[in-house]
């Protein structure tokens, strides 16, 4: 989870609060050290992951003789605490009450009284009775504009926690607060609505709101008893309310909103989930009220704290949409038509055997999805191992990860990230290359873009298009297309010319030094200048910046593994890593970030023709003689089919029967065409998914499946970190998790298996899989992970290497990898250079994300990026319908023109919401040699004009892209003492003169004046 001060001193010192003395960390705030002693003193805008804001003064407490605010204060040995003195009460006191003065409290009819709500929470722990300065609207209307939240600024207590998260935890740098206004408020873009602004929809500002001034609009009208009254009856209750305050008191009040609280606990389900898209691997506790989805509430996730991005916060409409398959569908005569699950199983036990009966098990496939659980895609490797008897299993790691992982076998043993995402933060500079990182993985991009901003940590992105990561990068490459190769192996020689790599490094830990620099032979700088682009300049300050840095971690992603070089660039970015001595410490080595939010685990699972689970293979005698002990049955012993082999052994006419699940593989496999003629071939398909996909037309069979929402299970992000999903709702209508299916197929074709849960599948993982070895549902309950390898007694590795690699002699290898150029360079029919990849806005083809309309009203669908330059020269506007033709296809796409892409190359979106307009209409079937993983990103095509108006922009006007936003240090509190109406509580006038405008202080520590603090205590502690 994020450390807001992660370069403080581990040493700790003592100090005295209240008289008994307490361990602190030297420099980390105050208040945390009162927080872990479990000393209470009110924190309102104090959140630990934010850190302090100073805002809200409600934390004030004596230190050393002095009022000063707990959060802003850094602990110091020593330093002598106290809390309960009278003058830091009325300090507190008075701080609360102009609080209050800016928020209606209304809590037994709002939405936001969950039991967590701060203002509720603070005003029931300093057992407020009444309030000195009374309520004032701020005369500003609210703000519903985005889709997905509203700002009420009569309920904003200018606490600036969201502007905090926002500039400088999601580091999207849309939020404000305009301190010098008459009438402060929370600002967009300065003053825009907030839906017509750079907001990214993260939710961060949401998630952190301590009130009810930001609120998920899922929860308006859903969360009380009482809270769906609108108008005149809303109105009515807040004035009764107000009505009894002053005779009263908030006691009687406040008892009774908790008891309507404690009453939503009776329909509000809170449970800890997996985000199901993006390999980060964010976890939080869906809220749920019968099937309605509240809100995604983020707190403590081992990845992600309370981050979140615009998908997982929010796009969860897939869930109940109206589209989800309920019950199994049979194709007869040219139609499909509904079935009960008996005779779909039985069809397809019958079809399978035939099949593997009359042309053997290697006639039949399986492809697994990494949109599903670990247990899952075990399962689906059983049944293709055990119950047919074929290594045909594959999952699609083979279109994206299976390079990275290729090179990272080669070179350091480990297919996975070298930490986790906390360690990112601590590097001294980070590279980004063929990564999208703030649109593909956004929680992850955060923490980079945070530390760049707070630490001074260096980035350099390599990439074709200039997306934000390569505008906030000190350094930004662009390469020629599919040449990353070269320009890492020039700076690796250029390292090693000038005695610049970590030589006690190489000579402890690594091996094949000198057949590693007789592999660089050809790649001078001027060499790589001439194939890259790149000036030699640019080539000599990236080699400086890695050897001078502090720590080097290099992120990649597709736009390096989808390409000829695939495998051999991602080695080659692990020898560069080698070299510089960036393994074993944390803020250093590799990070191949995976797409999906399974696709780790999918891999691990053994969802893979050569391997077993953990990557143990199928060839090796020992290892299929365990896995005979424990399923009974011999395995086969060869290699089988990837995905990629499928098809055209489809073609070939050798491979008859497919089961697939969850991936939409005619869609996003390279050469959608070729696969769509494969799919049409088969004998037999069947097709599990939650929708019916494009792929699933071709099916035999459809057999309805569950989402995360609705299972038990395990996810394995990134980080190689597992986590636990539990299941929140039941399944929709006849459908089933998918565990529960290929148990059902598995039976129907006489297995005899009996698992009742999925923790029974992650036992018998455990049993045969030495990087799970110590996994457990119980080691797992809660926001609890493991991190794999892990060890029979639950011991598991945040960081890999940290006592040499996983190879006999326990030594990495440098490999002399070979540059294997573009198949497809741009020439005289088809001149332009297509790239494709991702947005932040839609999961992959967008299959679930087009589901949720508040997303769709930001992206409807796909279009072509062009640069201004091309544009200009083929006389295109935003919304001008052209053809891309490629070799292998041709589709008709809107034209969205912008700077993110130059010269003659293009960019489309993998999401569309039409089949005819998927990019993988144009790419071919050329692939990386050494995993077969397509060369998506190396395809050329040509653009013919239709035509059109331009009327409609591909982009509506209010997507974020077109914001503006404020990029600021921060809350900027300054600015608030500064104002000439501001006091530091308890030392002006006092509660009872009401109002904050007394005389102006901006001190933060001020001398104590008892003689000044006049003022009862309301809170019972004792005065000193
Ligand atoms: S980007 Fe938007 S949703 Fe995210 S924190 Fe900023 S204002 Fe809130
Ligand atoms: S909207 Fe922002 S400033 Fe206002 S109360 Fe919520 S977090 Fe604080
Ligand atoms: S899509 Fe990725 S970054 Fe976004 S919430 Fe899900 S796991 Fe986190
Ligand atoms: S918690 Fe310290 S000023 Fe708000």
């Amino acid at each position: 989870m994020l450390d807001p001060s992660p370069n403080l001193s581990p040493e700790p010192a003592d100090i005295l609060i209240d008289g008994a003395r307490y361990a602190a960390r030297p420099g980390e705030p105050l208040i945390a050290a009162l927080n872990r002693a479990q000393v209470t003193v009110p924190q309102v805008c104090y959140h630990a992951q934010l850190g302090p804001i100073q805002t809200c003064d409600t934390c004030i407490v004596e230190v050393d003789g002095q009022l000063v605010r707990a959060c802003g204060t850094p602990a110091r040995a020593g330093m002598r605490v106290r809390t309960a003195v009278r003058a830091a009460q009325v300090a507190r006191e008075e701080a609360f009450d102009r609080l209050l003065a800016n928020h209606q409290l209304y809590c037994t009819v709002c939405d936001n009284n969950n039991g967590n709500c701060t203002v509720h929470n603070t005003t029931r722990e300093m057992n407020v009775q009444h309030q000195y300065r009374p309520f004032q609207g701020k005369g500003l209307a609210v703000d519903a504009s985005h889709p997905f939240y509203r700002y009420d600024p009569d309920q904003c207590i200018l606490c600036g926690r969201c502007v905090e998260a926002c500039q400088n935890l999601q580091v999207n740098e849309t939020l404000s607060i305009n301190w010098e206004a008459e009438q402060p408020r929370v600002l967009w873009d300065g003053g825009v609505p907030a839906g017509e602004s750079s907001c990214v929809g993260c939710g961060h500002c949401v998630t952190v709101c301590p009130c009810n001034a930001l609120m998920e609009k899922s929860m308006l009208g859903e969360a009380g008893f009482f809270t769906d009254q609108r108008g005149p009856l809303f109105g009515n209750a807040v004035a009764m309310v107000k009505n009894v305050e002053p005779s009263l008191g908030y006691g009687p009040i406040m008892n009774l909103s908790e008891i309507e609280a404690a009453g939503r606990e009776g329909y509000i389900r809170r449970t800890k989930t997996v985000c199901t898209y993006c390999g980060v691997g964010c976890a939080f506790e869906v809220w749920t009220k019968d099937r309605h989805i509240l809100k995604i509430e983020p707190t403590h996730g081992p990845a992600n704290g309370v981050s979140t991005c615009i998908k997982g916060k929010f796009a969860w409409d897939h869930v109940g949409s109206p589209q989800r398959l309920t019950r199994p569908l049979i194709r007869e005569n040219g139609a499909f038509r509904e079935a009960d699950w008996e005779e779909a199983l039985a069809l397809i036990a019958r079809r399978l055997g035939a099949l593997r009966a009359e042309h053997g098990p290697d006639a039949l496939a399986f492809i697994t999805s990494s949109k599903c659980t670990n247990e899952e895609s075990f399962l689906m490797q059983k049944l293709a191992r055990s119950v047919i008897g074929t290594n045909n299993v594959d999952n699609c790691s083979r279109y994206c990860q299976s390079p990275a992982t290729m090179g990272l076998w080669r070179t350091v043993g480990y297919g996975g990230d070298s930490g986790n995402i906390t360690d990112l933060e601590r590097a001294g500079l980070v590279i980004g290359i063929g990564t999208n990182t703030a649109e593909s993985h956004p929680v992850l991009a955060t923490r980079v873009k945070r530390a760049q901003k707070l630490r001074g940590q260096k980035l350099i992105v390599a990439d074709l298009r200039e997306h934000e990561m390569a505008r906030r990068a000190d350094l930004f490459l662009r390469p020629n297309p599919g040449t990353d190769f070269v320009w890492l192996n020039a700076v690796s020689r250029y390292l090693l010319d000038q005695g610049l790599e970590n030589r006690a490094f190489l000579d402890r830990w690594v091996s094949g030094l000198d057949a590693f620099r007789e592999s660089l032979d050809a790649y001078t700088v001027e060499y790589a200048e001439a194939v890259t682009g790149l000036s030699g300049e640019t080539l000599r300050r990236v080699a400086h910046e890695i050897a001078q840095a502090d720590g080097v971690c290099i992120m990649w992603a597709m736009g390096v593994t989808q390409q000829m070089s695939g495998s051999e660039t991602s080695t080659a970015i692990s020898n560069l890593l080698l070299l510089t001595g960036n393994y074993m410490r944390p803020g250093a080595g590799s990070y191949p970030l995976r797409g999906h939010n399974n696709v780790q685990g999918a891999s691990d699972m053994g969802s893979m023709p050569s391997h077993v689970t953990g990557y143990q293979r199928v060839d090796d005698p020992a290892v299929r003689a365990v896995y005979a002990a424990e399923w009974g049955v011999d395995l086969p012993t060869t290699a089988g089919l990837d995905n990629h082999q499928m098809i055209h052994a489809i073609h070939a006419g050798t491979l008859r029967g497919l089961y697939l699940k969850g991936e939409d593989i005619s869609l996003v496999d390279a050469n959608a065409n070729y696969v769509d003629a494969a799919l049409e071939k088969l004998e037999f398909l069947v097709v599990q998914e939650m929708f019916f996909s494009h792929t699933a037309s071709f099916a035999d069979v459809v057999l309805p499946a569950s989402p995360s929402l609705e299972k038990d299970g395990t996810f394995t992000n990134t980080e190689r970190r597992i986590q636990r999903l539990n299941q929140a709702l039941p399944p929709l209508g006849d459908s089933r998790p998918d565990w529960q299916i290929i148990q059902g197929v598995a039976n129907a074709l006489g297995a005899g298996w009996s698992y009742a849960h999925p923790a029974e599948v992650m036992d018998e993982i455990a049993r045969l899989t030495p990087l799970y070895a110590g996994v457990t549902y119980e080691r797992l309950a809660g926001f609890a992970s493991l991190q794999w390898p892990v060890q029979p007694d639950g011991t598991d590795t945040p960081l890999l290497f940290t006592d040499g690699f996983p190879f006999p002699d326990g030594r990495a290898r440098l490999y002399p990898a070979e540059f294997i150029p573009r198949t497809e360079p741009p020439d005289a029919q088809y001149d332009l250079h297509l790239n494709n990849g991702r947005m932040l806005e839609h999961f992959h083809e967008g299959n679930m994300t087009f589901r949720t309309a508040g997303i769709t009203a930001q992206v409807p669908g796909a279009f072509v990026e062009v640069s201004p330059d091309l544009a200009c020269e083929r006389g295109l506007t935003d919304g001008t319908l052209v053809r891309l033709v490629s070799r292998h296809g041709a589709v008709k796409l809107p034209a969205l023109v912008t700077a993110r892409v130059q010269g003659r190359q293009l960019y489309v979106p993998m999401n569309s919401p039409n089949a005819a307009q998927a990019v993988n209409r144009l790419t071919g079937s050329h692939t990386d040699p050494s995993t077969h993983t397509p060369a998506y990103k190396d395809t050329a095509v040509r653009l013919e004009v239709i035509g059109g108006t331009g009327d409609t922009p591909p982009l509506p006007r209010r997507n974020f892209r077109y914001g503006t936003p404020t990029p600021q240090r921060g809350v900027e509190v300054e600015r608030k003492w500064a104002r000439p109406d501001y006091v530091f509580p308890g030392l002006g006038l006092g509660l009872l003169q009401g109002g904050s405008l007394n005389a102006r202080t901006d001190r933060v520590g001020v001398p104590l004046q008892p003689s000044r603090m006049n003022m009862p205590s309301k809170s019972g502690v004792a005065d000193d």
